[in-house]
């Protein structure tokens, strides 16, 4: 199996789709465990708190919540901990996803939860101004997705490129380390070499795999072209 941190990588967030709660978040992180066996691609998957264990339970591929509350176990009713989340089998999570969204402090805290629990951090973003401030917190992974291309369709690396050129060049400047994403809309292969050939390493996406007619066709095709681009 990949190591949690190879490169290219491609992040599947399950959402709240209906396709991708319960058997059906088990049926296509299936699909996902099979691409990434087949093109040795590092493909993870992002699933409702709900149905991390059911999904880690089912796959030997990287399983993500999309939220963690960084708060210590103890009285916090209706909260979710880093400790709850690696306990149902999760090897890291989400922060601050557009439909998420967390102060500056709060995305600080949960990027330091889950560094205590080794868990991974893949701190979403929306410019790349905000992409520089969040790098220096030193998440794992940093993606960034114009909030108002997600579900659109419409690819950021062919509608707003110098997005992701910026970001990359301004994240650079902070942190060397970081592997940087981009989402939001992306839906094809080319989408996702686009992506890979305008410096990030590699893609976060949602609606178009987990709508998709054939998602294994599309994650194979999506799987090969990220690693035909990062290879050049
Ligand atoms: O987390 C990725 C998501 O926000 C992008 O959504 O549907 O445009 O791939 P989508």
């Amino acid at each position: 199996m990949q190591p949690l941190k190879s490169r290219p990588v491609i992040v599947l967030n399950f959402k709240t789709y209906r396709e991708a709660t319960g058997e059906g978040a088990v049926s296509l992180a299936r699909i996902a465990e099979r691409v990434r066996q087949e093109q040795g691609v590092n493909i993870m998957v992002s699933v409702q708190h709900t149905d991390i264990y059911r999904v880690a339970g089912s796959v030997n591929i990287p399983v993500l919540a999309q939220h963690i509350d960084a708060r210590e176990p103890g009285s916090w009713t209706g909260h979710v901990t880093a400790e709850a989340v690696k306990a149902s089998g999760a090897v890291g999570s989400l922060v601050n996803h557009s439909e998420r969204r967390l102060t500056l402090a709060d995305i600080g805290a949960c990027i330091a939860a889950l560094k205590r629990l080794d868990l991974l951090s893949v701190l979403c973003t929306d410019t790349p101004e905000t992409s520089a401030a969040g790098a220096a917190l030193a998440p794992d992974m940093l993606a960034v997705e114009p909030p108002e291309l997600i579900g659109t369709g419409i690819s950021v690396s062919k509608a707003k490129p110098e997005v992701v050129t910026k970001t990359v060049e301004l994240v650079r400047r902070v942190n060397n380390e970081v592997i940087i994403l981009c989402g939001a809309g992306i839906s094809s292969a080319d989408d996702v070499a686009r992506a890979i050939e305008l410096g990030t390493e590699g893609v976060l996406l949602a609606s178009a795999y987990v709508k998709a007619k054939d998602p294994y066709g599309l994650l194979a095709s999506m799987a090969k072209a990220a690693k035909d681009s990062f290879r050049r």
